[in-house]
């Protein structure tokens, strides 16, 4: 099933709020329910928030009342602002929404405009099955018989439409009938790791055992761990942005010289910003200081909750995409990528 799908009208996507309890979906019939959703995390992950944006687009031009096609026009870019603002360091988000916005710029009348923002929103989503299906092949080839993979926060089909990256990788070596298994990092605050990797493989009954963020390093020192995959959020010339601990993870592997690798569709790269350009997204206080009623700190401690860090490229062994994989440290191939 797809994580993300348009369904005459609606937007039905699962709400990963409730998984590993509940696997249910919920539909955003307006643009304010999907932005809830995205800001909430019911739906959430760099390429799933990619189609989101699209479908997004797609869901203002269906549920818009203008009466003239510029009045239209300008309340899809409105509403298309809206989406682009829920959540800053992803750029698949506002690269689904921009996407769609070029293609619906072509059209001459309202129904024409409805129709290509679907068909586009529609073929973004189709492209990120194929394309995190290509990554998993050329990823795949990466691993080994008998490895055990760390990876962090969750890049399975649950951060994308289908397949996912860093886990699409580990499932398409397993297909291969690679023997792996895998350790899931929890993933404090939000438990990305606990909730949803170690759901979803064990759903494709790939051995995972989860440990807590902080036995990363003791493992890899213990010779436990003999590679590290992660997806990422955005990619710039100097820095992988991934879920906050990404970049703790890569001292790690870099000191006790396990690779690190990267799984990420190009439609996370930007070519247009440097790692000081970037925004990193800062959560509620909440998230540290409580669980639902249950007080984790005191009501008034000072947080600091950052939802990503950057890794610089230096720490990187590669990064595998639809089209194969670079190494940034062959500079030329890795700079042919940002034009
Ligand atoms: O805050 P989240 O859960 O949206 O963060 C997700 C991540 O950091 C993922 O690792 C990243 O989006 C890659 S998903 C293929």
């Amino acid at each position: 099933m797809r994580t993300i799908r348009w369904d005459r009208g609606t937007i039905t996507t699962i709400d990963q709020t409730l998984l590993p309890v509940e696997c249910k979906s919920i539909e955003c019939k307006n643009v304010n329910t999907l932005c809830e959703a995205i800001v909430s995390l019911r739906i959430r992950g760099a390429p799933a928030l990619g189609a989101a944006g699209g479908y997004g687009v797609a869901l203002a031009a269906h549920t818009g009342t203008a009466g003239t096609l510029s009045e239209f026009m300008r309340d899809i870019e409105i509403e298309s602002d809206r989406i682009r603002r829920t959540r800053p360091t992803a750029i698949n988000l506002t690269w689904g929404v921009d996407r769609v916005i070029v293609a619906v710029r072509r059209a001459s009348s309202i129904d024409e405009a409805k129709r290509i923002a679907l068909s586009e929103a529609t073929a973004i989503a189709d492209e990120d099955v194929e394309r995190n299906t290509q990554l998993s092949r050329h990823g795949a080839a990466l691993l080994d018989d008998g490895d055990t993979v760390l990876t962090h926060c969750n890049a399975g089909r649950l951060a994308c439409v289908d397949v996912g990256t860093a886990l699409g990788v580990i499932r398409a070596a397993v297909e291969e009938g690679k023997v792996l298994s895998v350790v899931s990092c929890e993933t404090r605050p939000l438990n990305q790791g606990s909730r949803l990797t170690v759901w979803e493989l064990m759903q494709d009954t790939i051995p995972v055992t989860l440990i807590p963020d902080s036995a990363a390093g003791t493992m890899m020192r213990k010779g436990l761990i003999d590679k590290v995959i992660v997806g990422a959020d955005r990619i710039t010339k100097d820095a992988v942005f991934n879920k906050i601990g990404t970049y703790t993870h890569s001292v790690l592997a870099k000191e006790h010289k396990v690779p690190f690798y990267v799984a990420a569709p190009i439609s996370t790269f930007d070519s247009t910003r440097l790692e000081r350009d970037v925004t990193i997204e800062e959560r509620d206080p909440d998230e540290l200081r409580r669980i639902n009623d249950v007080m984790l700190a005191p009501a008034d401690a000072a947080v600091y909750n950052p939802a990503f860090d950057a890794t610089p490229v230096e720490n990187v062994t590669a990064v595998i995409t639809e089209d194969g994989v670079v190494y940034p440290a062959e500079s030329e191939s890795w700079n042919d990528l940002f034009f």
